[in-house]
C-alpha cells in the first residue's frame, strides 16, 4: 500500500504522484474530454456565476443551479458526460480501490483570480467512499478546515501532479482553495490550475 508523503486532519496528500510525463499525458486527455463537455461557469443557487469553470466525465456531472446543488446526467448542452479516462480510474485503483469506481470525475479550470469557499462535499449517497483529488498547472492554497463549520484552519500548498485523498473522518471535513499562485508552473500554455475530483455518487 502506497502511503501518503503528507498527512492533514486525515487529508492523505500524495506529493508529485504524477511525474511531469504522466501530468501532460493526462492534460492532453483532458483536452478531449473538454471538447465534448466543455467547461461552463455554473450559477450558485444564490444566482451569481461562479467563479471557476467546471465540467465533467463519468455517469454524472456535478451540477449548480437555482434549486441548488446536484448530480445530473448530462452536460447543460444536453449531451452525455464523457467516459472517465483510464488514466485517472488507475490513480483511483491504485490509491482508493479496485473494488467500485467512481461515477463522476469533476473537472474545475481556475484562472489566476480564482478561489473556492470553505464547503463539505455532502452530495453523494455514500460518505464512506472518498473524494479523489488530483491537482495539475499552477500550485493552489488549499485551505482545510473541521466537521462543522468555524474553527481553527490549516493550509497547504497543492502543486501539479500532487494526489490528495479525503475520507474516512476527513470525508466531510471543510475544504477550499484561498488561492492560485500564478505561473508557478508551466504545464498550461496559458497559466491556471485544473483539478479533478473523482467521486462515487449514488
Ligand atoms: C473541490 O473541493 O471541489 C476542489 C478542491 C480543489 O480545487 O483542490
Ligand atoms: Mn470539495
Amino acid at each position: 500500500m502506497r502511503r501518503p508523503s503528507i498527512e492533514i486532519r486525515g487529508f492523505q496528500v500524495f506529493e508529485t504522484y504524477l511525474d511531469h510525463a504522466d501530468q501532460a499525458e493526462l492534460l492532453e486527455v483532458l483536452r478531449g474530454v473538454v471538447r465534448e463537455a466543455p467547461l461552463f461557469s455554473p450559477m450558485t443557487p444564490y444566482g451569481k456565476p461562479m467563479r471557476v469553470q467546471m465540467t465533467s466525465a463519468g455517469r454524472y456531472g456535478w451540477y449548480s443551479g437555482k434549486t441548488g446543488y446536484r448530480y445530473e446526467r448530462q452536460h447543460p448542452n444536453g449531451t452525455n458526460w464523457p467516459a472517465i479516462p483510464q488514466i485517472v480510474l488507475a490513480i483511483w485503483r491504485d490509491l482508493v480501490s479496485p473494488e467500485r469506481m467512481p461515477d463522476c470525475c469533476l473537472i474545475i479550470f481556475y484562472d489566476e483570480g480564482a478561489r473556492m469557499g470553505l464547503h463539505q462535499d455532502r452530495d453523494e449517497a455514500d460518505f464512506s467512499w472518498p473524494v479523489l483529488s488530483i491537482s495539475l498547472g499552477d500550485d493552489a492554497l488549499f485551505r482545510i478546515g473541521n466537521q462543522a463549520r468555524g474553527g481553527s484552519t490549516e493550509s497547504i500548498w497543492l502543486r501539479s501532479g500532487d494526489v490528495v485523498v479525503m475520507g474516512g473522518a476527513a470525508r466531510l471535513t471543510y475544504h477550499g482553495v484561498d488561492r492560485i499562485k500564478p505561473a508557478s508552473s508551466a504545464l498550461l500554455n496559458k497559466g491556471g490550475r485544473i483539478n479533478l475530483t473523482c467521486r462515487v455518487v449514488d
